[in-house]
């Protein structure tokens, strides 16, 4: 726990965040915070207690910033800065009505979510974790003519669900594999952000049949909630492979572990699940043809570090009544 003059804006930061945000924090000498200092989240009714009269809010994901929370925390709060991009945590209409301001941390982890989507997209494909778990368990007989074949990116179409930044930076990356052909589908066109990739835009319909390669890249919302379902894989590919970074919720998993099992579609990689973790027991866990990730699409020092710089300095200019250098328009 940091304090200095009791005069200066309280904040709570309810987890143990990367150095280079709470080095800020210290020097900036402009708060006193309170530190939740573990890697495991702080106890909702702990939670609830601690946020009591702060001024502002430092938190990550795993925080349901709600009704409840605000309420707990009162009328002194007017910042809130999550250490993330996705902001489906956050009850939004509830922030607006108490007029506090959110800062988030887009653009500084759009390379290390795009990196690990292409990793996650060639460990799918190419059946990496089912050939080193052959190659160290003897199922590594003689050299085999089909043997733990997949599906390369060269010729292929890749379809994007929801253009954003990091849809824009998978394409580029997946570029130089001599990728076909890029479409993508959204609640709109995006025509910057497609010419920047030459990415064609298609219906939802479109994306589903067209798509060697689907990669979902749009933030959860009410309206994307369960959007890939087995209306979206039954008209997928037999062939397709299927790749989540965004969040768990968008898909539905009963209908993804059915049309992997059936053969509908021949693979998925998901860094993301509902919930998280997701049980050891979970039949998504159970098929071979299923990578699963934790959550790590972001995790590189780098970018974890430059997350929570970001978060701190809209913490701060937020509390100082300055622009954020990141903030959600609500
Ligand atoms: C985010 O910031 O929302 C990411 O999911 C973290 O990797």
């Amino acid at each position: 726990m940091q304090r200095a003059r009791s005069t200066l804006p309280r904040v709570y930061v309810t987890r143990r965040v990367p150095p280079e945000g709470l080095k800020i924090l210290n020097e900036s000498g402009q708060v006193q915070y309170e530190l939740w200092d573990s890697d495991d989240p702080v106890p909702r009714q702990e939670l609830l207690k601690r946020v009591k009269g702060v001024d502002g809010l430092l938190c990550v994901l795993t925080e349901k910033i709600d009704a409840e929370l605000l309420d707990a925390a009162g009328p002194n709060l007017r910042v809130l800065s999550t250490m993330s991009v996705g902001y489906d945590h956050l009850s939004l209409d509830e922030l607006k009505k108490r007029g506090i301001r959110v800062g988030y941390t887009p653009d500084v982890l759009t390379d290390a979510v795009a990196e690990l989507t292409v990793a996650l997209l060639l460990t799918t494909s190419r059946r990496l974790i089912e050939a080193t778990h052959e190659a160290k368990t003897g199922g590594w007989g003689t050299w085999r003519t089909m043997w733990l074949c997949g599906y390369e990116l060269a010729n292929s179409t890749v379809g994007i669900l929801g253009l954003g930044r990091i849809g824009v930076a998978i394409a580029e990356r997946l570029k130089p594999f001599k990728v076909k052909k890029f479409i993508y589908t959204d609640v709109e066109p995006r025509a910057e952000l497609a010419s920047m990739i030459q990415a064609e835009y298609v219906s939802m319909e479109e994306l589903a049949k067209q798509s060697d390669f689907l990669a979902v890249c749009c933030a959860l919302t009410p309206e994307t909630q369960g959007i890939c379902n087995m209306k979206l894989f039954s008209k997928m590919k037999n062939t397709a492979v299927f790749i989540n970074t965004s969040r768990g919720g968008v898909v539905n998993q009963e209908d993804l572990a059915e049309a992997l099992s059936s053969g509908q579609i021949a693979a998925a990689g998901l860094d993301v699940t509902t919930p998280e973790p997701l049980p050891t027991d979970h039949p998504l866990f159970k098929l071979k043809n299923c990578v699963i990730l934790p959550h790590i699409a972001s995790a590189s020092y780098s970018t974890r570090n430059a997350m929570s710089s970001l978060a701190a300095n809209n913490l701060l200019a937020g509390l100082k009544g300055e622009p954020m250098p990141k903030e959600l328009k609500l």
